[in-house]
């Protein structure tokens, strides 16, 4: 209902090619000029509902609960924050080149996609073990997110 409602809106030029994602999704074609189906553009949209909502919630409430939980680790990620804020102009908040620079706060997140899907194109060795061609493989972020070594985190112990 809401894709048709779009498609006349469009139509009839009451709805942008920019307002979002949905006429994004309705106006773009391949290089043949096939359009996406109905079904295509529900997909689409359902996903990136899925892996940009659910992620980041999980992701934020995680760290909530780590930072809740562990006042001495909430210290040091403010006194992180507060850190890389100090080299900046007055009125300068952070931003997307900053997350690079919190290695600490980094630490304190938690995966919270515990890992996908992989095929294995060629046989390989790993850790002594020899994966064959064509095996499913699971990689796990939340088991790499343990190794202490990797990330050294009191929240890990907890978790
Ligand atoms: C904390 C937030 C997020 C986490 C932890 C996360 C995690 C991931 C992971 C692990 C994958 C790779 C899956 C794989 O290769 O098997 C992935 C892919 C993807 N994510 Fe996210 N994501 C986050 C936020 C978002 C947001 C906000 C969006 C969009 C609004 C998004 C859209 C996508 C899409 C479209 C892919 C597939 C990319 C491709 O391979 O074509 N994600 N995400």
């Amino acid at each position: 209902m809401i894709i048709n409602q779009r498609k006349l809106a469009l139509k009839q030029e009451n709805a942008s090619s920019f307002e979002d994602l949905l006429s994004q999704l309705l106006l773009s074609s391949d290089e043949n000029g096939r359009f996406l189906s109905e079904l295509e553009i529900a997909n689409n949209i359902l996903l990136l509902l899925f892996a940009g909502h659910d992620t980041s919630a999980a992701s934020i409430t995680l760290l909530m609960k780590c930072l809740g939980e562990h006042p001495e680790v909430y210290k040091n990620v403010l006194k992180e924050q507060l850190g890389i804020l100090e080299g900046k102009a007055s009125g300068e908040v952070l931003n997307w080149d900053d997350i690079q620079k919190m290695r600490y706060s980094w630490n304190q997140l938690n995966p919270p996609v515990i890992g996908s899907f992989r095929e294995a194109l060629v046989d390989f060795e790993y850790a002594g073990y020899t994966i064959p061609k064509g095996w499913k493989i699971i990689w796990s972020a939340v088991m790499t997110h343990k190794d202490e070594d990797k990330f050294p985190c009191v929240t890990n112990t907890t978790l």
